[in-house]
Order: C-alpha cells, then structure tokens, then sequence
C-alpha cells in the first residue's frame, strides 16, 4: 500500500518528525521563510495531511484546489488563518494545539507587562548608548508600580486564565471581561468580571487574550484607547489585529496611554519603518509567546500525532471541527 503524502510547512523538531515519517512519506519546507500561496498549493495538490503554521493561509481557494487532503495540523492555537468552516464542509479535520502553550505564553505576556512598566528596555537602550552617567539618581527612570494595580484580562481563556494567574502572584487586583462569565473561576480565583468599558476605566494594565475573529477585529481601537487611564499599559498577546494600529500610535504618541508591549502586531512581521518603532514607550518582541524550548517541542509532538490520527483515521487529540466525527464514523 502507498504511504499517504504529507507536506510539513516548516522546519520542527525531528523527533515530530520521526512521527510522522512512521505513517507517511514527509516532504519539510526546506526554507527559512514560509512557503508562498502558490508554493503551497503545490505543495498541497496531493498531499493527504499537512502540517501549517499562522503564516500559512489556508483560505476556501486553496482547499479547493487539494483534493486529496484528509487533516490539517496546525501548529498553534490560533487558527485565524484557517478556513475551519470551508475544511468542515469539505470534511477536512482540523487539528491545532492549544493549553500547552499557555504557562509560556502567559510568562511572556507578564515579561512584557513588567518590562514595559519598570521601562527595562527602554533603559537598557539608554545604558547602551552611554547614557549611565551617575550610578543612582532618585528621580530617574521611574515606571509604574505592578504590586496593587488593576489587571484587565481581555478573554478569559487559557492563556487569560494564566496571565491572570501571575498578576494575582504580584498581588494584582484581576479585573475580566469575556464573551462568557466564569462564575466558578471568580470564586476560585477572587476575579472579577465587568463590562469592556469597566475594564479600560479602571485597569493599569489591559491585556489582551481573544482569538482573532470578526468580532474582535480592532476590539481596541481610537474610543477604547481614549477610556483608558493616562498611566494604563496595554499589552498584546492576541494578534495584531486586535488593536488598531494607527490608533495604538497615536495614543503612544500624544501618551492617552502610558506604554503598549505587544508580542503582535499588523501587519506582521512589523515593518523596520513602522512609526511605532519610533516610540520610546512601546515594548515589543517578534511573536515568541509560545518559543521555549519545552514548550515548543510539545506543539511540533502534539501536531504531529493530530496529523498522525486523521490519517489513521482516529479521533485527533485536538480537533476543532469534532463535528465531522460522526460522519467519519468516529
Ligand atoms: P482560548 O482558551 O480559546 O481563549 C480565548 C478566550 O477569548 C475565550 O475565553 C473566549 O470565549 C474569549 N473570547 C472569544 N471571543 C471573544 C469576544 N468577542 N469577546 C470577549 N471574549 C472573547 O484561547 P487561548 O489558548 O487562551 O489563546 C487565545 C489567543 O492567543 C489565540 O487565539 C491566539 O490568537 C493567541 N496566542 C498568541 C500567542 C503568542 O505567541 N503571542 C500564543 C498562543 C496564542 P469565552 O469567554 O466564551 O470562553
Ligand atoms: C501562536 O500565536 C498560537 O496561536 O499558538
């Protein structure tokens, strides 16, 4: 019997890819950057399973044109490059990894919260430059104080839930807002849930933790940025597109806002002109929330055996259209 074809997007860890190699003939992507759309769709037309990442866009023309394909694996949680509801229809299985990656996401977004209000990037650029000239100066390089400040969590999922977490271990007070209330997380946890407007009233610190969707599509935008306190910090750990970008700079720069730390942007990746990067109060790092080591080698491992079981035919250990179960016979 033929082994089936799987194209894998990006190079991962070996040992995912031994997995796959058990059950398939693989074909890496061999470059540094990601496969373009028509390199895709090549690389696709026979394929049986494939391996994305959140650059590749896996739109309705592209599924059309691969017939063969049973799974899509994707590396990540995010699946807003995905075509779910056009995979579903064709009866493709989408399998992605999410709750692994929470606890290093979250510790990145705390990175960023604390960076952006202790001013530690900031101020290692300044010593950098030779700009340390005096070993302590009372009134230099003041931020704003983590211990006692209102954390606004954006969407209480899982990495919300762990950023959450981390703020309440800086004896943060944790303020929510989510599409639905978590009543048994409020009590556990002493979280309280409020309205949008409530949250960006009243938090130091916003962060952000919606999937990217129509709904939430510019969720910050000029009015929201404009109800925020002049010392509050927002921090982006969604995608870019959460946040108005133009919008984000001009409150940066006439300071509505304090700072912004962001680990997204849009368009991504962020362009070296990007006015934004002119900023002085603007944190940011190139999308490494989920990038340990441990943690990223769990996503290549759990990827793969997504991939492995649709081929098999087996429910997938993350699926996100479980709905084609029952007609796979499941
Ligand atoms: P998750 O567990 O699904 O959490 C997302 C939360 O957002 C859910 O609680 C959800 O709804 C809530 N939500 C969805 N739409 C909403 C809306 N319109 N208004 C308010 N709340 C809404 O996902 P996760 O694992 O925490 O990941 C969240 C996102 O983080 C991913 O989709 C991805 O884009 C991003 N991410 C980024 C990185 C990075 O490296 N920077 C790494 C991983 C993930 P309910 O309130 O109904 O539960
Ligand atoms: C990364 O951004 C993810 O969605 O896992």
């Amino acid at each position: 019997m033929i082994n089936p074809q799987v194209f894998v997007s990006r190079r991962i860890f070996p040992e995912a890819l031994d997995l796959l190699s058990q059950v398939a003939e693989v074909e890496v992507w061999p470059e540094e950057l990601p496969p373009n759309a028509g390199e895709l769709e090549n690389k696709i037309a026979n394929a049986d399973g494939v391996l994305t990442t959140i650059m590749d866009r896996v739109d309705a023309p592209l599924l059309a044109k691969a017939p063969r394909l049973k799974v899509i694996s994707q590396l990540a949680v995010g699946l807003d490059n995905v075509d779910v509801a056009e995979a579903s229809r064709r009866g493709i299985l989408v399998g992605y990894t999410p709750g692994i990656l929470s606890k290093a996401t979250a510790d990145v977004g705390f990175a960023l919260l604390l960076s952006a209000a202790r001013r530690i990037g900031e101020s290692e650029r300044w010593v950098r430059a030779g700009g340390w000239e005096m070993s302590f100066h009372p009134m230099y390089w003041l931020g704003a104080e983590v211990n006692g400040a209102t954390l606004g969590i954006v969407g209480l999922g899982q990495i919300g839930l762990e950023m959450a977490k981390r703020g309440l271990g800086f004896d943060m007070r944790v303020i929510y807002h989510s599409r639905t209330r978590k009543l048994e997380l409020e009590e556990r946890y002493g979280l309280e849930y409020v309205a949008p407007q409530v949250l960006l009233s009243e938090s130091d610190f916003v962060s952000l933790h919606v999937p990217l969707t129509p709904e939430t599509r510019h969720f910050i935008g000029e009015q929201e940025l404009r109800m925020m306190k002049s010392t509050a910090i927002l921090i982006n750990l969604a995608r870019g597109p959460v946040v108005d970008a133009k919008a984000l700079y001009t409150a940066l720069n006439e300071k509505w806002i304090q700072a912004a730390a962001l680990d997204v942007t849009d368009p991504e990746p962020i362009s070296p002109d990007d006015p934004l990067l002119t900023l002085s109060n603007l944190v940011i790092s190139p999308h490494i929330g989920s990038a340990s080591v441990t943690t990223r080698k769990e996503m290549c491992m759990m990827a793969a055996r997504n991939l492995v079981a649709g081929l098999k035919g087996e429910r997938l250990e993350n699926c996100a259209n479980p709905e084609l179960y029952p007609s796979k016979g499941l």
